[in-house]
């Protein structure tokens, strides 16, 4: 009987899009995947390290595997932690057998035959080989119409508070050739919507013109979505944005091509351009400003998210206000807040973490009921409008409805008899939830 592997993924896109090509990979050397981690004789933890709290989730984990099952399985730590961590996970979580950073995804059945051959505790924090390919199976994509294309890794901007820089390493992109291909079989294959994924899409920078010779613009991002565009996918979306390498030209690029979606997620993470120099972001409000209007302004209603940090060292109330006065500016669709966590390793992390907890949350809570009320007030905009829905599942809120995503990323449930899965498809808003759109389908 073959052996089989479970594996849990924690964290952001790039975990999952790491988990399903690992899977692939594994498959291919002749495991099976199991569909819970009672049943399988291998299980992978995906691990996050962004916040300290994630980091703790993993150890949590660790320690409810042990106890899970009498086979014992294999444990394998892949992901952020494992680079990060490396050996010493093995202090903190002794039966641990597998530590596989994030550039190990493809090497992950070598090292349990390495186990299988007596070593103990093996450990690959290398660097990607040569060759290696990105290839994923279909059947281990998390959605049978949504994929995630990774067009770039890592990152070399070094924000002072982030630890993927250390996590994930130097930038590497992918040529346009391999993504444009990855795209078209994709679309050959049913799915209708592709995420362009990286922590920085924008800065996606290929060793080679491959792939881009057809397709114009002001960056080699710009070429890449214009060439993305014209495999004819359905809908593609890319996400995240750094504010430093925004064009404007990829606006321009939304407007010719309606497969590019009107979503953009452009973290800000700070509104006082004190704490933005602290934060070694490089750039300053204005100039984040300078790209919002040039998101707002286009042809087509965009929809626009961010990201923020409440207490970073040194943050004043003065800091704050003008956080919130950014907000109110900004007028986000979306925005994800995160109360600033010291990472070991990091520049900030020589700074005093001086902001109190308490305050942390009291400034959490205002800014998130304020965006609450301006997202309200956005969502509510969208009542009486028609919006195009990839239909991606029943609502789990009532069994009589579909649920799916609009072009511009929102969750939007509505009533049908006859629709199927995977259709993309108008819907008329007729009511604004907190976090979604509710409607009906037009004919
Ligand atoms: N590459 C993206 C996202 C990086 S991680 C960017 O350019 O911003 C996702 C989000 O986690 C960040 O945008 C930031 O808001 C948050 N984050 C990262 N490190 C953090 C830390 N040490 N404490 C709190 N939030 C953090
Ligand atoms: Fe982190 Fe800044 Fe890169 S937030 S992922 S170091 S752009």
């Amino acid at each position: 009987m073959k052996s089989t592997v479970y594996i849990e993924t924690m964290g952001c896109q790039m975990n999952v899009a790491d988990s399903e090509r690992a899977a692939t990979n594994l498959r291919r050397a002749g495991y099976d995947l199991a569909t819970s981690a009672e049943a399988a004789d291998v299980v992978l933890v995906n691990t996050c390290s962004i916040r300290e709290r994630a980091e703790q989730k993993v150890y949590k984990r660790i320690r409810q595997l042990r106890g899970l099952s009498s086979r014992k399985p294999l444990i394998g730590v892949m992901g952020c932690v494992a680079q990060l961590e490396g050996e010493a996970i093995l202090a903190k979580a002794p039966d641990v057998d597998m530590i596989i950073g994030t550039r190990a995804t493809d090497r992950i059945s070598t090292l349990i035959e390495r186990l299988r051959d007596g070593e103990r505790a093996v450990i690959d924090l290398d660097e990607r080989g040569p060759g290696e390919s990105w290839d994923v199976s279909p059947v281990e994509r998390h959605s049978p119409f949504v994929a995630f294309v990774p067009i770039i890794e890592g990152c070399n901007k070094f924000c002072s508070f982030c630890i993927v820089p250390y996590s994930r390493g130097r930038e590497r992109s992918r040529t346009a050739t391999e993504i444009v291909n990855e795209v078209k079989r994709l679309r050959e294959l049913g799915f209708r919507e592709v995420h362009l994924i990286g922590q920085n899409v924008n800065s996606y920078r290929p060793r080679s013109e491959e792939g881009l010779e057809k397709s114009t613009g002001a960056t080699p991002f710009c070429r890449l979505l214009r060439a993305v565009a014209a495999t004819g996918m359905a809908r593609i979306k890319f996400t995240t944005s750094f504010p430093r390498d925004f064009h404007p030209d990829i606006v321009a690029a939304i407007e010719e091509w309606p497969n590019l979606c009107d979503w953009v997620h452009l973290p800000v993470q700070s509104g006082s351009n004190r704490i933005l120099k602290g934060m070694r972001r490089g750039h300053l409000v204005a100039d984040y400003f300078r790209s919002v209007d040039a998101i707002k302004n286009s042809k087509r209603r965009m929809s626009l998210t961010s990201d923020i940090i409440v207490g970073f060292p040194g943050e004043t109330d003065a800091d704050f206000r003008e956080t919130m006065n950014l907000v109110e500016r900004c007028q986000y669709d979306g925005l994800f807040i995160f109360k600033y966590s010291s990472r070991p390793g990091t520049p900030a992390s020589r700074f005093m973490d001086d902001v109190p907890e308490s305050l942390k949350k009291t400034r959490f809570l205002e800014l998130e009921a304020r965006q609450f009320e301006l997202q309200n007030t956005i969502y509510r905009s969208y009542i009486g409008r028609a919006v195009s829905v990839l239909v991606e599942g029943q609502s789990a809120r009532s069994e009589k409805d579909l649920t799916g995503h609009s072009t511009c990323h929102k969750v939007v449930n509505f009533q049908s008899d006859s629709t199927q899965l995977g259709e993309i498809l108008n819907v008329r808003i007729t009511e604004a939830k907190s976090y979604s759109l509710y409607g009906q389908q037009v004919n």
